[in-house]
């Protein structure tokens, strides 16, 4: 009854308006979340030579770019510290002055609307580069669990609203939550990366962060790229473990992940958008290879439409400001 030709498909894309009355999948500058990377020091603010258009800043020169951010409607930002000192145990990373902790209390004063997101980790604070305490060339899985708590803590009490784990170690969450519980932070939210993979798409953010691991690689605690059965054991068991909002990382080579997860889960679902996501099109578009301003609206737009009800990019700053020129 309804075929070709009394069903032409054609109808509804006939304008602009018809093609938006019957969009099926939208991006707003609220589902996004906008990584930023703070650096130990003073009066810096230094480019990030394979993400153009990212910077680290120190604490100090922050109230500017997060007064730019709320300008945007950018609902949150999640932080990432550098120190100036790393050790064996990445002690920087639990002190009450430590450089995310400062940027906390700046970002509260300057913008205290805005959400604060930490990334709860070691990588970036040890000398080894690895995302937990090293024994005999390995990841000690238990002796790193109660470092992650203590760095959750600092954070949240440094004024953080969630922290996001994204060590990968077995058990963080339920650690996490009870350290938090513990100390009266019941209030307080857990994004955590709950599938997230052994990606190479991670390369320009070790720059980024200088947490490149010095000896191995970390395929002994993130997830093998080919399994997605797994990766709904680890999201199942993140969540028994007390996780509010779960993620899935890289994006883009795994929208089959979110996809599933999104439909085995009646969780909010976030999905990164990581760094090399975001050099490719960079890359492609300083040649002019690409049309950055329709390829990223098409990226983000796919994330959404594989499932994700937040998404994590650095793309998140010139897509709101897009959105305002139009
Ligand atoms: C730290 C961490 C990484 C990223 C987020 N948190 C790097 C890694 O696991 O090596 C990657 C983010 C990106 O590439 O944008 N564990």
């Amino acid at each position: 009854m309804a075929d070709f030709p009394q069903m032409r498909l054609r109808r509804l894309r006939r304008t602009d308006a018809l093609r938006a009355l019957v969009r099926e999948n939208r991006v707003e500058v609220g589902d996004l979340i906008y990584p930023m990377f703070i650096v130990e020091g003073k009066g810096i603010e230094e480019k990030i030579t394979s993400m153009p258009g990212i910077f680290r800043y120190s604490p100090d020169r922050l109230p500017l770019e997060i007064e730019e951010i709320a300008r945007l409607k950018i609902p949150a930002v999640l932080l990432f510290g550098i120190p100036e000192n790393k050790d064996e145990t990445g002690s920087r990373a639990y002190h009450p002055e430590g450089v995310v902790q400062q940027a906390i209390r700046v970002i509260r004063k300057s913008v205290p609307e805005l959400i604060v997101i930490t990334d709860v980790c070691l990588c970036g604070y040890t000398s080894h580069g690895h995302c937990g305490i090293v024994s005999n060339s390995q990841v000690d899985n238990d002796r790193t669990l109660p470092l992650l708590a203590k760095i959750a803590l600092s954070h949240v009490e440094a004024g953080a609203d969630i922290v996001a784990p994204s060590d990968m170690m077995d058990g963080r969450v339920k650690m996490i939550r009870e350290a938090l519980d513990e100390k009266g932070f019941q209030h307080i939210a857990i994004l955590s990366y709950a599938a997230k993979y052994a990606s190479a798409f991670y390369g320009p953010f070790r720059e980024a962060a200088e947490s490149t691991p010095q000896f191995g690689d970390r395929r002994g605690y993130q997830m093998d790229p080919p399994n997605v059965r797994e990766a709904l054991r680890e999201v199942k068991q993140d969540i028994a473990e007390g996780a509010d909002i779960i993620m899935v990382k890289p994006a883009l080579a795994y929208l089959d992940v979110i996809r599933q997860v999104r439909t085995a889960f009646n969780y909010p679902l976030a999905a990164y958008n990581v760094s090399g996501e975001y050099a490719m099109v960079k890359a492609a578009a300083q040649r002019g290879w690409l049309d950055e301003r329709q390829v990223v609206p098409e990226i983000l737009t796919a994330i959404k439409r594989a499932g994700a009800d937040i998404i994590l990019t650095y793309h998140a700053k010139e897509f709101a400001q897009w959105l305002q020129i139009e």
